[in-house]
């Protein structure tokens, strides 16, 4: 597996070796809701390799303009920071180009964002070339209003004073720069619509094969690609980090009653998702607009069970999927112990299925609700297939449920629950069709 690098920005060579992490409590967000974002925001400061040397959380009554906190409380932040001798401050929330600029003034240090992280771990896991331009096109956004701040570590890095002195340079520089970025994102977006042009031709010849589709979603690390795993062997990465999957996996699942399903693991998501890498990822997740059903994965053993919820269907309206069925399953429940949660859960979510993709409890139950999930789009038909067409007979065993077969001198006949994609293709067979009566 690539190791996400540790660099704020490829662009931008400075390594960053000790971090001192921000909470931010906002206005309308609730002490253990902060709490555990920073808890979070732990885990995607482990997972790009940032080692993490201290941690604070900072209360905002009103947003100020120049720090988003007051500038004492700004002081005290760096105070800290400096104590741990920490190399980057890292803030939970989102912080304005020039938020972010006169953090860096103040403290000489680099100050970057949960979005920053996430861009970073992002381009270090991204597998395919589609995946890898969406990061890059990603990162050329979220960079362009921040490009003075990039000239101001260039700056410092050649060890000058600044001043007014060095203005005009600097100037100059930012917009060669700016005009860099926007013809690199130009071409970026011009070499996906290429490699998006191909994935969507491969796609039309998947879609064309008659076998409904499954998209997998969920939180980060709830466990998808594990359940795919555990229903297939499609060896998808799984990893306790987050976003180990960036590019989409599609597998061929086979269900008790013989009918197949395509199941494909989709990207985490997260809170505070940069709106960017939503939009970039847009294609990829296509899989998810395309998907006959979804499956949504929830960690069962999170406290923030209902913000996770939330955050997946957030993602999934913006991604216009709100609307599509949708199968609730609730995993890791082996590593549950008390009953009454699970009982607690199951009760409120009366419909999910509980499972462990890990031990494999559940995951009978699991393919049985797909296949009654599927039973919804089949239609039980009468067929009369002549014996030159075997290859067809193969086909209803591999792709429908056949509850009766019958070999005859002329024929074989069948009864079979056939999905909707299907019908059209075998009408000529239908026993009740002018050909066959
Ligand atoms: P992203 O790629 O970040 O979206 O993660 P994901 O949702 O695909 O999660 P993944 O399958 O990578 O699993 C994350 C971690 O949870 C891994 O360490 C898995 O081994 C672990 N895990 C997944 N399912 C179970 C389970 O049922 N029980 C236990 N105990 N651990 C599980």
């Amino acid at each position: 597996m690539k190791q996400a690098g540790a660099t704020i920005v490829k662009e931008d060579p400075q390594r960053v070796e000790r971090a001192f992490l921000v909470g931010v409590e906002m206005p309308r967000t609730d002490a253990d809701e902060a709490r555990e974002m920073l808890r979070e925001l732990h885990e995607l400061t482990n997972t790009l390799g940032i080692p993490i040397v201290g941690s604070t959380m900072v209360k905002v009554r009103k947003p100020q303009a120049r720090y988003l906190v007051g500038g004492g409380t700004a002081e005290s932040v760096v105070e800290q920071a400096n104590e741990c001798d920490a190399d980057v401050i890292i803030f939970d929330d989102p912080l304005l180009p020039s938020q972010q600029r006169n953090w860096e003034e103040l403290s000489e240090l680099a100050v970057i964002d949960r979005q920053e992280v996430i861009l970073d771990i992002f381009a270090g896991r991204a597998q395919t070339r589609e995946a890898r331009l969406q990061v890059q096109l990603a990162r050329a956004f979220y960079s362009l209003p921040r490009l003075k701040r990039k000239w101001t570590h260039l700056h410092r890095q050649r060890g000058a004073t600044g001043g007014m002195g060095m203005r005009g340079e600097g100037e100059q520089q930012l917009e060669v720069d700016s005009r860099l970025v926007r013809t690199r994102i130009a071409k970026l977006k011009e070499q996906l619509k290429e490699v998006r042009q191909h994935r969507h031709t491969q796609r039309s010849q998947r879609m064309r094969k008659p076998v409904p589709v499954a998209a997998i979603v969920g939180y980060t690390n709830a466990g998808k690609s594990t359940l795919l795993n555990t229903m297939t062997d499609a060896g998808v990465f799984v990893e306790d980090k987050l976003f180990a999957t960036l590019d989409p996996t599609v597998r061929r699942v086979t269900l008790p009653n013989r009918q197949e399903l395509l199941l494909a693991d989709t990207v985490g998501f997260i809170r505070k998702l940069p709106h960017s890498l939503v939009e970039a990822f847009k294609s990829t997740l296509e899989e998810t607009f395309m998907a006959d059903f979804l499956v949504e994965v929830v960690d069962a053993t999170t406290d923030q069970l209902e913000e996770r919820l939330e955050t997946t269907r957030d993602v999934l309206t913006e991604l216009g999927a709100s609307e599509k069925r949708m199968i609730t399953v609730f995993n890791k429940v082996d590593l549950v112990k008390d009953e009454l949660t699970l009982r607690r859960l199951a009760r409120k979510y009366d419909d999910a299925i509980f499972v462990s993709a890990k031990t494999g409890q559940g995951i009978e139950e699991f393919r049985d609700r797909l296949a009654l999930e599927l039973s919804h789009g089949l239609e039980r038909k009468h067929l009369r297939i002549p014996h030159s067409r075997h290859d067809l007979v193969a086909r209803l065993h591999r792709s429908c449920a056949v509850l009766e077969q019958r070999h005859e001198d002329d024929a074989v006949y069948l009864t079979a629950d056939i999905p909707k994609q299907m019908l059209s293709e075998l009408a000529a067979f239908f026993l009740d069709s002018k050909e066959n009566c």
